[in-house]
C-alpha cells in the first residue's frame, strides 16, 4: 500500500475521530484514543457487532482490536456523496448541505484515495484497508435494520440525540440484538433532580440535534422494548477539539 497516500489522508483528511497511525494521527473532532479504555466496554470475544451510525469506524476498530470481537458490520446513513447524513428540519437543509460538502475531503485527496483503490472519502473503508480489519461497511438507516440480520452485539454511539424517532430506533436495535446492546448518548441531559431518577427528554429546537436524553430516559425506552438488566457503563465528558468545551455522555447497556 502507498504509505505516502495513507499519511496524507491521515494528516490532511477530515476526521470525526482521532486515529493513531504509526507516529502520526488524525485531527479528529473527538479524541477517544486514551479515554476509550475507561468506558467499561465488556468483552466481545468471538462476537459479531453491528455498529449503527459507525462514521469512520473508530469503535468497530476498537471492538475488534481490543475487545476481542470477531467481525463488525458498520452501518451508516452517510453515502459520502455530499448528501446530508442526518435527519434535519427542512429549514436547515441548505446549511447542512454546505457543511457536508465542506467536510468531504475526496476532491482534495482524490489521488491518494485512488492510489488505495478507494472511490470515496469513507474512512471506515480506509481504516479497514490500512489496519486489515475484519469489518464491512453498509449504507443504511437505523430505521431499516431488519435488512441486515441479527448480530450478537449492537452498538449505537452518539446517534440517538440526532433522531426524530428514538423509540423506533431502539425498538429496531432490540430486534437486531442477539446478546446485548450498547447505546452511547451524547449531550446527555443532566438535571438537578437526577436523584429522583425521572426519565427526562429535552427538545433542543435545533435543526438536527433534536433531543437531550437523560440516561434514565434511554434506560426506560430500552426496558419498554424488552431489554433486561439495563445498566449505565459510564458517564463521561469529552472535549470537542475545535472549540475546547466538553460534552457530557452516558453509555448504557441492555441485555436480551
Ligand atoms: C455523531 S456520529 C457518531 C459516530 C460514532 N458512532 C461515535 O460514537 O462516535 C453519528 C453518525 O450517525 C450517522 N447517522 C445519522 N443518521 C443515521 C441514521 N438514521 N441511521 C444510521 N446512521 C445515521 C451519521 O452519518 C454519523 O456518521
Amino acid at each position: 500500500m502507498n504509505e505516502e497516500s495513507i499519511k496524507k489522508i491521515i494528516e490532511k483528511g477530515t476526521w470525526y475521530h482521532t486515529v493513531s497511525y504509526k507516529n502520526t494521527k488524525t485531527k479528529g473532532t473527538f479524541d477517544y484514543t486514551s479515554l476509550v479504555q475507561d468506558l467499561n466496554f465488556p468483552s466481545m470475544k468471538g462476537l459479531n457487532i453491528l455498529d449503527v451510525g459507525c462514521s469512520d469506524g473508530f469503535f468497530s476498530k476498537y471492538f475488534l482490536e481490543e475487545r476481542g470481537a470477531e467481525r463488525s458490520l458498520g452501518l451508516d446513513f452517510n453515502n459520502y456523496d455530499d448528501s446530508i447524513a442526518f435527519e434535519v428540519l427542512g429549514k436547515f437543509e441548505k446549511d447542512y448541505m454546505e457543511k457536508y460538502s465542506e467536510m468531504n475531503d475526496y476532491k482534495k485527496l482524490e489521488d491518494e484515495y485512488k492510489s488505495l483503490e478507494l472511490h470515496n472519502s469513507n474512512k471506515f473503508n480506509f481504516l479497514k484497508k490500512v489496519f486489515n480489519l475484519n469489518m464491512e461497511f453498509v449504507n443504511g438507516s437505523i430505521y431499516e435494520l431488519e435488512k441486515h440480520g441479527m448480530h450478537d452485539v449492537t452498538f449505537c454511539g452518539s446517534l440517538l440525540e440526532h433522531l426524530r424517532d428514538p423509540i423506533t430506533a431502539i425498538e429496531n436495535l432490540y430486534s437486531s440484538t442477539g446478546k446485548f446492546c450498547i447505546i452511547d448518548i451524547s449531550n446527555s441531559y443532566k438535571n438537578y433532580l437526577s436523584f429522583l431518577n425521572i426519565p427526562l427528554i429535552k427538545y433542543t429546537g435545533a435543526g438536527g440535534n433534536f433531543y437531550h436524553h437523560s440516561s434514565n430516559a434511554v434506560k426506560l425506552m430500552m426496558e419498554a422494548v424488552g431489554f433486561k438488566n439495563i445498566k449505565t457503563l459510564k458517564n463521561y465528558k469529552i472535549k470537542i477539539q475545535k472549540y475546547g468545551y466538553y460534552i457530557p455522555h452516558s453509555i448504557v447497556i441492555g441485555y436480551k
